[in-house]
């Protein structure tokens, strides 16, 4: 969850740096600090909560060396304040981690009754320690690294500096994401790509057990036994204005605007626009593969869960096949059943998630094909997939997730379609006319962005509701989850999801006139269901405000606020219904001040279990 990044190079490191920083801060933000060298020294400063307290802090500091690290906490052994936070140095090294040393408390009560002086309460400072340990023994860093790594049990990312070497980075890693960016004449070791594009968008993906040791610009790279080893070189196609705020005043703000062009972008490489049929051209999957499975599995955590969740009501309808689905920290606990004949299909925008890769590795270890979608091409979960489908929404910044998740739901819809025509469970005609009702998604998205204002205008009386309901039912529900799960993490207001018909076994005891009821209720096959659901929140003064489908005038006289959103082929609701679900959390946290992108206890990327 923390962001790392160190560089070498010609340009000033302090800059390189906290540019890095500021673009990793969505991966924890509790505090941050740097490690650079000046002249020969290696210069450390901290700093609790958000990077610009470490930029005021060196904002008049020159350093004169060629190299340095910095880290953003996100924090797990220990309070976020300053001895806590990154680099740790002992000695002449100093380190970043992200990650979690599992037996931590071994290692530390070991180097205690050797005499150690520890100096924070952090599992990462203990990493410092041994290395040192190793190079008074007479071992060089790499010799060190190797002798150190056999003695971490856990997930990490480590990067390493030693005062002794001034040219030398070094990092290694198991389970969390490390990545190597080759420059012309410099190098950018990071845990995020976002880190790196700036400077170079060639870049080598560390392996767990691998290291990487840099000189100067020259990178090389070690298996776990210290042999040298060759690793391939991606080019990859982001470009630094995609993670740029462009005029908005937030992350979340763009990306929600950025839907229409991303699920374009998810559907148009996967659509053959002639027949309208579903062509997943690089699914990695044969027909004949896809037939032999009789199940499939999917997992995922977060609002990818709730994409999957939504999706499970497609892939059955449409494809006919069972499906299962899992929150990744509870699959592997519960002994689940694995069958080859299941297709295992992980759910991700990062690609990183430590829960969602631990059980991709746990089915495939099992035998099993597993299917990623994911938004971040080379991640580690794509990586070791077998077959993926891409969202393709471009880099998510924004801790909310929001253009992820609609993207995740159209590339789960377009699964749906690929295994109805292989399995024969829908005809030509009929993919082809959902396939053209998914293809209005974009402009049918727009016209759900008209209610920004509203929102904007509404906010502040919203914001007097004690409490908010979010009311679904069939693939609604999982967006009524959704809708709870984003107004909680960005406003800190209390709200919850429920399927409409199960409000009256408990949560209709909640409502009174000061809760917000918010009814996901389009014209589909169970709008009179959603309807009478809506007349008993009401009996009990609940205040509803509904989203329906186009000028639906009974809906809107049971409400006290209506939200229309397009007539559209059912399949799309889902979608249509998330973006007034998205701009009402984005709107009360801007009218309550939160930190819309840098939500309280957040991270965007979970890499620690
Ligand atoms: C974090 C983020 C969520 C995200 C979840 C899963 O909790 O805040 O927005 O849905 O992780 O992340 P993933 O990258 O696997 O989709």
């Amino acid at each position: 969850m923390c962001g790392i990044v160190g560089y070498w190079g010609p340009n000033e490191p302090k800059k390189v740096i906290l540019s890095g920083l500021r673009r990793l801060e969505y991966r924890g933000y509790d505090s941050t600090g740097v490690a650079i060298f000046d002249q020969k020294e290696l210069k450390v400063f901290r700093s609790p909560g958000k990077l610009v307290s470490l930029e005021e802090k060196i904002k008049n500091n020159h350093f004169s060396g060629p190299a340095g690290i910095g880290h953003t906490r996100w924090a797990t052994h220990g309070e976020p304040n300053e001895k806590n936070a990154h680099p740790h140095k002992v000695d002449s090294i100093a380190i970043v981690h992200n990650g979690i040393i599992e037996n931590y408390v071994q290692i530390r009560q070991k180097l205690i009754q050797e005499g150690a002086k520890l100096s924070s309460d952090t599992d990462s400072e203990l990493v410092a320690h041994l290395l040192v340990k190793e190079i008074k023994k007479g071992s060089d860093i790499l010799k060190a690294t190797l002798n150190v790594i056999p003695q971490l049990h856990g997930a990490y990312s480590i990067l390493v500096i030693n005062e002794k070497e001034p040219d030398t980075l070094l990092a290694f890693k198991n389970g969390t994401p490390m990545l190597v960016g080759l420059g012309q004449k410099e190098v950018v070791i990071a845990s995020d790509v976002q880190a790196i594009i700036e400077h170079t968008n060639k870049i080598v993906y560390l392996e767990d057990g691998e290291i990487v040791l840099s000189h100067k610009s020259d990178a090389q790279f070690f298996d776990i036994k210290g042999k040298k080893i060759s690793k391939d070189i991606h080019e990859i196609n982001w470009t630094t204005a995609m993670a740029e705020k462009a005029g908005f005043n937030h992350f979340m703000e763009k990306e929600i605007y950025e839907q229409p062009r991303a699920l374009g972008q998810t559907m148009a490489e996967h659509i053959d626009h002639k027949t309208k049929h579903v062509v997943l051209k690089n699914l990695g999957l044969t027909d004949a593969e896809l037939l032999n499975f009789n199940r499939i599995q999917l997992i995922a955590c977060g609002s990818a869960w709730h994409a999957a969740l939504c999706a499970k009501y497609f892939l059955e309808s449409l494809a006919k096949i069972p499906c299962d689905i899992d929150i990744a920290s509870e699959f592997r606990y519960r002994s689940p059943i694995l069958e080859k004949t299941t297709l295992f299909v992980t759910v991700s925008q990062s690609g990183e998630t430590a829960d969602t890769l631990a059980c991709l590795r746990f089915a495939k270890k099992a035998g099993l094909k597993i299917l990623s979608i994911c938004n971040v091409q080379h991640s580690s979960i794509d990586r070791e997939a077998n077959a993926r489908i891409y969202t393709n929404a471009g880099p998510e910044i924004g801790v909310c997730s929001t253009k992820a998740f609609t993207a995740q739901i159209v590339a789960l819809q377009l699964l749906a379609l690929h295994l109805a025509r292989v399995k024969n469970t829908l005809n030509g005609e009929q993919i082809s006319d959902l396939v053209s009702g998914l293809l209005a998604l974009p402009s049918q998205v727009e016209v759900c962005l008209n209610h920004d204002k509203w929102f904007k205008d509404a906010a502040q009386t919203l914001a007097k509701y004690k409490g908010f309901l979010y009311l679904g039912r069939g693939a609604l529900y999982p967006i009524a989850l959704e809708g709870a799960l984003k107004l909680k993490e960005i406003t800190y207001l209390h709200a919850e999801g429920f399927a409409s018909g199960e409000l009256k076994h408990g949560p209709i005891a909640l409502v009174d006139k000061d809760m917000a009821i918010i009814a996901m209720c389009p014209k589909d096959e169970l709008y009179e269901k959603n309807i009478s659901n809506i007349e008993e929140v009401r009996a009990r003064g609940g205040q509803i405000i509904a989203i329906g489908t186009e000028a639906d005038e009974h809906l809107k006289n049971l409400s006290q606020y209506y939200l229309a959103i397009p007539k559209a082929i059912s399949m799309a609701n889902p979608i249509l219904a998330s973006i007034p679900v998205q701009l009402l959390s984005y709107h009360l946290a801007c009218e309550l001040n939160r930190d819309v992108d840098k939500p309280r206890n957040l991270a965007k990327s979970v890499t620690v279990e």
